[in-house]
């Protein structure tokens, strides 16, 4: 069978057992998160909510809400890293030595596995069980990331899946495959006032293996298997590879595309650069802002190119945590609690263009106004079959053997054969200890 079918036929198995053993729970209603209010006492508490930068002001405009309908709890808003393997190593380093400096993270999708098992993050189980939280009306992956050895160490704030951005000033046809990209890339590079045809994540960190799983997984490959197997070394992984390398060599990418992140590939992308571009749905916010961008009202979204087996992008996101040293646990859980609720989504939706985790927000006008993508039908649908990468408490390490060996397929030093036989090694071994 090929490797995208069983992708998404484990994704179809995966997603039924979910189903069936939420549907064995008792699930009470979503708390309206003004009842916090009443247990509240007068005592004012101030705690601390870190995240990466977030260029869309949404973070900002959440905690606001939630001040003023929690104003016992002050909330300080502490800056990261954008990048999130920083972020996961300073919290690494906060947490390892018991700190509680601060009280509210937000965790990349990929960590929950790991901080579980580290100690970092504060159970939620009982919060959720004591306020009825309903996590049924959210979709049921980012849900899962949440969740380790059965038990609930994080809530999803939003999810995210990636989109091939396009200029509609220089084209109403984007490329569907990854060779037509190519092609046109090359074609109309230049045109209105562009530098590049094409941007991407190319540096070596998380980002880039994002834009690697989807690759090779539109053309059949894939990582490590439903049974904790080492795939990687397949026909389909090199061919996907091969055509990342192709990519990141050509005359149509910046020439410094190896240093490219998120960031990166934003700042250029509504300074005009490009014609386009792969990053993740909140992209949609920046590119439409009449202040920033030098192309609001040029920009639409396609799905990720495909491969010879079909168009998919990575599952990306992010979770509300607590900090398993914080002094505050209960208002911290208010405010994750405000952070997953319909409401707090809404506000990431609105103001920063986050794709939602509660599905009826997709339905809500206001939402939809927000980000086009929000009313189609298609783009949920891409939400709900986005490719996971490994889940897994070594997640860091398999992900640091990624990032080593495809960078250096990226710069020529080595062949995407010769790389996949040495993830392959390097896997088996990590995952063996
Ligand atoms: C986005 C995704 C996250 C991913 C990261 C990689 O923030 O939401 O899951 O790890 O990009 O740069």
């Amino acid at each position: 069978m090929p490797q995208i079918k069983k992708i998404l036929l484990f994704g179809v198995l995966y997603l039924l057992v979910i189903f069936m053993v939420a549907c064995s729970g008792d699930n009470g209603s979503e708390t309206d998160s003004n009842e916090g209010n009443e247990s509240a006492s007068d005592e004012q508490v101030t705690i601390v909510y870190a995240t990466g930068v977030d260029t869309t002001g949404a973070t900002e405009s959440q905690i606001e809400a939630f001040e003023q309908e929690y104003p016992h709890i002050n909330v300080e808003y502490r800056e990261m890293p954008a990048d999130t393997g920083q972020q996961h190593d300073q919290y690494v380093t906060m947490f390892g030595s018991q700190s509680s400096e601060v009280d509210v993270y937000n965790g990349d999708i990929i960590w929950a596995a790991e901080f579980a098992q580290a100690n970092y993050a504060l159970e939620l189980d009982r919060f959720i069980e004591a306020d009825s939280f309903n996590l049924d009306n959210h979709f049921d992956g980012p849900i899962q990331a949440g969740n380790y050895n059965g038990r609930q160490w994080a809530l999803p704030i939003y999810m995210n899946a990636s989109f091939l951005y396009y200029r509609t000033d220089i084209t109403d046809t984007p490329p569907a495959t990854w060779d037509e990209l190519i092609e046109q890339a090359e074609e109309m590079q230049g045109e209105e006032g562009t530098e590049f045809g094409y941007l991407m994540q190319g540096s070596q960190y998380e980002g880039m293996v994002t834009n690697f799983i989807e690759i090779i997984a539109s053309y059949g490959g894939s990582v490590i298997d439903e049974n904790n197997n080492v795939v990687i070394n397949s026909p389909e992984t090199i061919k996907g590879l091969e055509k990342f390398a192709e990519i990141a060599q050509s005359d149509f990418v910046p020439g410094n595309i190896l240093n490219f992140q998120e960031i990166e590939t934003e700042n250029a992308w509504i300074a005009g650069d490009a014609v386009f571009a792969r990053n993740w749905t909140y992209m949609q916010s920046s590119s439409n802002d009449e202040a920033r961008s030098e192309v609001a009202g040029n920009v639409d979204i396609a799905p990720i190119p495909a491969g010879d087996e079909g168009s998919t992008s990575a599952l990306g996101g992010w979770m509300a945590m607590i900090n398993r040293y914080s002094e505050h646990p209960e208002e911290s859980w208010e405010l994750v609690k405000f952070l997953a609720s319909e409401e707090g989504q809404k506000k990431g939706a609105l103001e920063g263009a986050r794709a939602p985790t509660v599905e009826s927000l997709y339905n809500d006008p206001e939402v939809q106004e927000a980000g086009p993508l929000f009313s189609n039908p298609s783009f949920v649908e891409g939400l709900s079959v986005a490719v996971p990468r490994p889940v897994s408490p070594i997640y860091p390490e398999i992900s640091e053997i990624i990032q080593i060996e495809v960078s250096r397929v990226l710069t020529g030093e080595q062949t995407a054969e010769e790389a996949v036989e040495n993830m392959e090694a390097q896997l088996e071994a990590a995952l063996e200890e």
